[in-house]
């Protein structure tokens, strides 16, 4: 494993922490190079739980550094509650296990201000985004107009350019919003009483992972949210504000896209969606609200309730082939145990027209209908089955089929949010 890249290949909340978990124990470094506190990933160690937003999961593993990229949207604040959370926990967090790139922007209290109020604005035409400000910081990135972690470090750069950014703020949440203005002293205050603490961390990351793999270290990049979430490739505009699989890492690790050695998706047995947006296979009868309920899918990070339905074929496929996965973990399932019958969506029809690639205009999805087969459930639990050749006959049967389908080898079963609830089959 030179360096291998774990993406979601839904739309995100496939169960990734769990599995960037296992295979940091393989790895050296683990890399976060996209998205910021609005993915929560969740590991599970014996009796404890911990979830993690913005510290990359092999931060439970002694020895690994992890990487927050240039990237990421950060908000600094939410990453030294992590720290200091983990510190109560006894887990080691410093700046020669968590390392921060000085490139990364800044979320500030304005940016979370006006994700609010521009999802307000929308009103039905609202993205569900996570309230989290990552579409504003990284809309302010693109517009040149944005602070960066170096930007905190230094005093006056700080206040020059914080203030230049709240003039501009201030104008939209007072005239356009007609809400109270932000105090740029205040703001200068809380954000800058923080560098202090940031500094032990911060450093020019993608020279340190280039370092790493030039060296012969083994380098893992987390993907964040999932494929259907990418700004450019998902269900825009229903989308995060980032590139969530291998096209990500070139620009969000520094790190060259020709060092990028394997590709791994993770996808659950069936699919959720948090937010609007298009969700082709979903079940919002019965047996959807059963899957919720066995999956306990609600958000980690806002608590909604996730949107549930079927695998679909049709969006793993593209998002494995659109990334060069060489394969992929099917998580979650163990969820479908209690289901006497399993759907999963095999093609759509846009307009008529049977299609089994997915459509790059989300205009044709609106009114899309799939077409699904029916898997016998095994109806047995499976939780306790470490090897392939354990579980139930009807269970492999919906692996193997599924498998075809997608045309991509399942390279690991996850039965279970332990970390030894697992099925290796090629990982
Ligand atoms: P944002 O990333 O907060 O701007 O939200 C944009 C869309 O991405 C919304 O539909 C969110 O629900 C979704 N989203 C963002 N992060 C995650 C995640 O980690 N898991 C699942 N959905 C996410």
């Amino acid at each position: 494993m030179p360096s291998l890249c774990v993406f979601g290949a839904q739309w995100g909340d496939e169960g990734k922490g769990k599995i960037i978990d296992r295979l940091a124990r393989e790895a050296d470094v683990v890399v976060r190079y996209q998205g910021g506190a609005n993915a929560g990933h969740t590991v599970v160690v014996g009796d404890e739980t911990y979830i993690l937003h913005l510290v990359p999961s092999g931060i439970l593993h002694p020895g690994k550094v992890n990487v927050i990229g240039n990237g990421v949207a950060l908000d600094p604040f939410k990453l030294l509650e992590e720290v200091d959370k983990l510190h109560a926990r006894g887990v080691h967090v410093a700046g020669d296990n968590l390392r921060l790139s000085s490139a990364a922007h800044v979320i500030f209290q304005h940016h979370q201000r006006l994700d609010a109020l521009s999802e307000r604005w929308k009103g039905a035409g609202r993205i569900g985004t996570t309230g989290r400000g990552i579409g504003p910081c990284y809309a302010d990135k693109a517009s040149r107009t944005g602070l960066r972690v170096a930007d905190l470090l230094d005093p006056d750069r700080c206040r020059e350019r914080l203030g230049a950014a709240l003039a501009e703020k201030n104008a939209q949440l007072t005239r356009l919003y007609e809400e109270q203005a932000l105090d740029p002293g205040r703001q200068m205050e809380r954000y800058q009483g923080l560098a202090a603490r940031l500094s032990e961390f911060v450093g020019d990351t993608g020279a340190e992972v280039r370092a790493a793999y030039a060296a012969g270290r083994r380098i893992l990049f987390e993907g964040a949210q999932g494929v259907m979430l990418d700004l450019d490739h998902g269900t825009y505009p229903y989308v995060t504000s980032s590139s969530t699989g291998v096209n990500g890492i070139a620009s969000g690790a520094a790190f060259p896209p020709n060092r990028i050695d394997r590709a791994v998706g993770i996808a659950k047995a069936y699919c959720t969606r948090v937010g609007e947006g298009p969700f082709p296979s979903e079940d919002t009868g019965p047996d959807g609200e059963r899957i919720g309920r066995a999956g306990r899918e609600f958000g980690t990070t806002t608590g909604r309730p996730r949107r549930c339905g079927w695998f679909d074929a049709v969006a793993v496929r593209y998002a494995l082939e659109l990334n060069g996965a060489e394969g992929w973990v099917m998580t979650k399932l163990d969820v479908l145990s209690e289901l006497s019958e399993i759907r999963a969506i095999t093609a759509y029809r846009v307009r008529g027209a049977r299609r089994e690639s997915y459509p790059a205009e989300l205009a044709s999805l609106r009114g899309v209908e799939v077409e699904h087969e029916v898997h016998a459930g095994w109806q047995e639990p499976i939780d306790h089955v470490r090897a392939y050749a354990d579980l139930p006959r009807r269970a492999r049967d919906y692996v193997e089929q599924i498998e075809e389908r997608v045309g991509s080898p399942v390279l690991m079963i996850s039965v279970g949010p332990e970390r030894d609830q697992v099925i290796p089959r090629g990982l």
